[in-house]
């Protein structure tokens, strides 16, 4: 069987590696790939947001199933693209994808399905933004997709003057909404689904760190490492959690007419007054994933295909190693602003056998793999507990050199101290 993975990230590097895994022995093209998931798969020359490109190369080549990893090809409609041609894709449509790509419409949803989320209002112009707020700190969200960078928590009126006109006289990212949110506080929570339009099958918790700096201080990122699972969130929480935010999106969608099939990720905040939801995405997380994924013992392979959009999940089960994983990224001087390219990287062959490196933004030039991209490399270790993978990524993240490598060094650090108690 071939499968097309489509997308150039950690998380698609993850999902090349855990489809490698199957039973089924399938063979993985990946389109474009990074200079990593090139030693794994066949890559294919073709941007990720090239949706006739796409079509065409997965006609070609005669794969079985398309796998989207990024969210901007779903929102721009390349699953609606392929199941057109009749080709199964697992993803949602365009128009199950505006969950994540407009945050209006997200909650919208979550307003009409009774899932709890933090209150808001929309805006259309900063005065009536600044009129919105009722206390600091507050939370400022452009609408559309803005990779990680269209939100802001500001603390002051000049911070919150400061991010209204950027959204909506400076229109970065195209935007001419704006949410004003409740600052909510708490824990936060990763919890994806795989979703075949009626079910959802909730995968392993887990927990990412936005921020770039140590003890969450510094710009938002797209995540600078992972853990999974969570201390504290065990089966019960996941279910209650499924139960009150999943299935009713799921069920309110399909009511529509426009079925969410993938990967349905609720962004939460665990809140005193219970879990609350931060956002959605419609995909993989990036780093999660990372985390995630060795973690399983199923057939990813398998489950892709029943949650694809011509299969259903009924009867299938997600089964999970007793170990704790733990995700290091290492990103590149200026990430996330301004990120420093074209370095080379060393270290990757001296690599313990145990530990999962997964490319981000890398590139082979003349024949030396070098920094191509924000975030860089991925260092996933097992353990038989948090505190052993902790130790273990950390042991391996630190043979890695490029020249302005940043990580941060506090990933699952309170978890290993609650372990230790
Ligand atoms: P989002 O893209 O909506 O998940 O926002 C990115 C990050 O901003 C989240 O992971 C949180 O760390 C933070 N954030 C978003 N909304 C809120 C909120 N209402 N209260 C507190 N933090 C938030
Ligand atoms: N880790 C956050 C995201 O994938 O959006």
């Amino acid at each position: 069987m071939k499968v097309l993975v489509v997308g150039s990230g950690g998380r698609e590097h993850a999902i090349v590696r855990a489809l490698l895994r199957s039973p089924q022995r399938p063979e993985v093209l990946c389109a474009p790939g990074n200079a990593g998931i090139g030693q794994d798969a066949q890559l294919l020359d073709i941007a990720a947001d090239d949706l006739p490109g796409i079509v065409e190369a997965a006609e070609r080549s005669g794969v079985s199933l398309v796998v989207v990893g990024p969210e901007a090809p779903l929102v721009a409609g390349l699953i609606d693209a392929l199941q057109a041609r009749g080709m199964p894709a697992f993803g949602p449509s365009a128009a199950a994808a505006r969950l994540e790509g407009s945050k209006t419409f997200a909650k919208e949803v979550m307003v009409a399905a009774g899932v709890r989320t933090a209150s808001f209002e929309v805006v259309e112009s900063v005065e009536d933004g600044l009129a919105a707020v009722s206390s600091w700190p507050v939370v400022i969200k452009a609408d559309g997709l803005a990779a990680g960078k269209g939100v802001v928590i500001a603390h002051d009126e000049q911070t919150t003057r400061a991010a209204l006109e950027a959204f909506l006289l400076e229109r970065r990212f195209g935007t001419e909404r704006v949410l004003v949110e409740e600052h909510l506080e708490g824990q936060e929570l990763s919890l994806l689904a795989l979703c075949d339009g009626v079910r959802a099958l909730p995968l392993a918790p887990a927990r990412d760190y936005k921020r770039a700096g140590d003890d969450d201080t510094g710009p938002n990122t797209g995540g600078m490492g992972s853990y999974s699972p969570v201390e504290g969130v065990g089966e019960l929480q996941v279910e209650e959690i499924v139960a009150t935010v999943h299935q009713p999106v799921l069920d309110w969608m399909r009511r529509q007419g426009t079925p969410f099939h993938g990967v349905l990720y609720a962004g939460l905040m665990l809140t005193s007054n219970g879990p609350k939801v931060l956002e959605f995405n419609v995909r993989f997380g990036d780093p999660e994933t990372q985390a995630v994924l060795p973690r399983m013992s199923s057939d990813l392979l398998a489950l892709l295909c029943s949650a694809s959009t011509l299969g259903g999940l009924e009867g299938e089960r997600l089964l999970w190693r007793e170990q704790a994983a733990v995700t290091i990224v290492l990103a590149s001087e200026g990430y996330p602003d301004a990120p420093r390219t074209g370095v080379p990287i060393t270290g990757l062959s001296t690599m313990p056998s145990d530990i999962e490196v997964t490319h981000a933004g890398t590139a082979i030039v003349d024949g030396q793999i070098v920094t191509a991209g924000g975030r860089v490399i991925n260092v996933t270790a097992l353990g038989p507990e948090m505190r052993s993978a902790r130790a273990a990524a950390y042991a391996a993240a630190q043979r890695i050199h490029f020249d302005g490598m940043q990580m941060r060094s506090d990933i699952a650090a309170g978890q290993a101290e609650e372990r230790e108690q």
